[in-house]
């Protein structure tokens, strides 16, 4: 098969097009022909090795996907060669920079065909991070203030209609050419992060969502009221620790599971969630897109289309 890997860590020149061979399906397990995969901002972290350095190369990067079952191990039933499905890698597993990906089943959800294997691959990952986010960990409620951080990307794309779809005002930062797309999906105030000091204008939020890390981090904290919580999904592995007693600081633990991928499904069904704008890429481009991503200003997500 063709594929993305990396032989060493390093820069988005060590990201090669070339042949590896194809996976098998071991039990309860699949393999999927994949049709788009998408590019996630943790996946220039490990090419460089700055996140999850590896020992084994070869290395094939990628998250999540989209395509079509092509075999089917032992002891999986609910699923059959030719169905349409996407998926997000198990903890710990990549491998989607490529023509197939052998798969626990379970974690596999379908793919129904209103979707397409673009907009699929771009929903996976970053729809079961706002969920997770927004419903499990922050869990939002009509009527609540939340500020996302950070809300032209990928994720926080989903998690402003996901939090609009529950009933509650959303207030927003992102840069001025950011504005329009933010307002299309739902935004009810936005600030442009580069002229404006979000701690000046916000204060009193039920619930932060942080999907941008750095300096802002700790300032996020600021805004909320007394009882207030803050999910951080772009601040390490640990919940950053308060400066301030009375609020909770909360870290999603996003696990993979089908019944959340089902969910995405039935909310982009009855029209609670758009598609975050894509731009697309072949997969032969990775390294185009890894530098996209890695300079942190494009909107919404950038997908690799694999066939
Ligand atoms: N399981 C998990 O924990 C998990 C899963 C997925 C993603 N993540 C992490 O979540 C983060 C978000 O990922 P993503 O793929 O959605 O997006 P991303 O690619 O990391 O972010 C791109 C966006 O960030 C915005 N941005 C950059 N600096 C900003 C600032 N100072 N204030 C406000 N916005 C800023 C940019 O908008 P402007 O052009 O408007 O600045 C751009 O639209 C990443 O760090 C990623 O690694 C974690």
């Amino acid at each position: 098969m063709k594929a993305v890997f990396i032989e060493r860590h390093g820069g988005p020149e060590e990201l090669k097009y070339g042949v590896l061979p194809d996976p098998a399906a071991k039990r309860g397990e699949v393999v999927v022909d994949i049709h788009a995969a998408s590019v996630n901002g943790a996946d220039w972290k490990v090419r460089s090795g700055e996140s999850y350095p590896q020992t084994k190369f070869p290395y094939v990067l990628g998250r999540d996907f989209s395509g079509v079952v092509s075999a089917v191990g032992e002891g999986v039933e609910d699923l059959a060669v030719g169905d349409e499905v996407f998926a997000v890698c198990d903890v710990g597993q990549e491998g989607a920079y490529a023509e197939k990906i052998a798969i626990k089943a379970s974690i596999v959800a379908r793919k129904p065909a209103s979707i397409s294997h673009v907009d699929a691959a771009a929903l996976a990952l970053a729809g079961l991070t706002a969920l997770v986010s927004i419903e499990d960990t922050l869990k939002l409620r009509a009527g609540e203030t939340i500020l996302i951080q950070g809300g032209a990307g990928g994720v926080a794309s989903i998690a402003i209609q996901l939090a609009k779809h529950i009933g509650a005002r959303v207030i927003t930062t992102a840069s001025a050419a950011n504005h329009a797309y933010l307002r299309g999906i739902g935004a009810d105030q936005i600030i442009d992060y580069n002229v404006q000091d979000f701690t000046e204008t916000v204060s009193g939020c039920d619930a932060v969502f942080h999907t941008v890390g750095g300096d802002v981090t700790q300032r996020s904290f600021a805004v909320l009221k007394p009882g207030g919580r803050a999910a951080f999904i772009a601040s390490g592995a640990q919940a950053p620790k308060p400066a301030r007693g009375e609020v909770q600081s909360l870290r999603p633990q996003v696990g993979r599971d089908r019944p959340h991928l089902d969910r995405i499904v039935e909310l982009v069904g009855k029209g609670a969630l758009r598609v975050p704008e894509i731009t697309r890429f072949p997969l032969s481009e990775a390294a185009a897109a890894h530098k996209v991503s890695q300079a942190r200003h494009f909107r919404g997500k950038l997908v690799l289309q694999v066939r």
